[in-house]
């Protein structure tokens, strides 16, 4: 088989299983797509836009759950990035069958920085909690409110560069 366009690898893994499973299909289906011919592109896009959809709202339900302050930021990013990939998929059934590659190999660059970056920071938060998805999390979410009441919010900090300039106008 050919080299996949991105490979798994230890530095992508945060240590929370739950996310580490969902990236790993992430990154599967990533090089799937990529190694799709024309007559099988729109359907692993179709797959892979899926995928993506439950992956990042199974973040946003997390950090909603726990009111995480990066939250808007997060999923500001997350929905610029479903919105390319939802019109690279339109403008590919229209017969723009190149775009998959461009969108493939840069789908390729942005999720090692932002697995690094933002979820990084989800999962190591959710780690000093004690968050366990599909837990009780009754302990969990209370921890979380106290923490923040105790000090100032961080708000879209560990993530800025990314917020600034992506995060849709509606984010405030
Ligand atoms: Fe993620
Ligand atoms: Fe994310």
């Amino acid at each position: 088989m050919n080299q996949p366009l991105l490979a798994w690898s230890r530095e992508l893994a945060l240590d929370q299983s739950t996310m580490d499973d969902t990236h790993r299909e992430f990154v599967d289906l990533l090089n799937r797509v990529a190694a799709s011919s024309e007559d099988d592109l729109l359907a692993s896009l179709d797959e892979f836009v899926k995928h993506t959809e439950e992956h990042f709202g199974q973040e946003e339900r997390w950090m909603e759950e726990f009111a995480f302050p990066p939250l808007h930021c997060h999923q500001g990013e997350h929905a610029n990035v479903l919105e390319v990939i939802r019109e690279v998929r339109k403008r590919v059934a229209d017969g723009q069958v190149q775009l998959g590659a461009t969108l493939t190999q840069a789908l390729a660059e942005w999720f090692p920085q932002h697995a690094g970056s933002m979820d990084a920071v989800l999962a190591m938060y959710m780690k000093q909690i004690g968050y366990v998805p599909g837990g009780d999390n009754t302990a969990a979410i209370a921890a979380a409110a106290a923490a923040m009441a105790e000090q100032a919010a961080p708000g879209c900090a560990p993530g800025a560069d990314a917020c600034g300039h992506t995060a849709p106008a509606e984010n405030r």
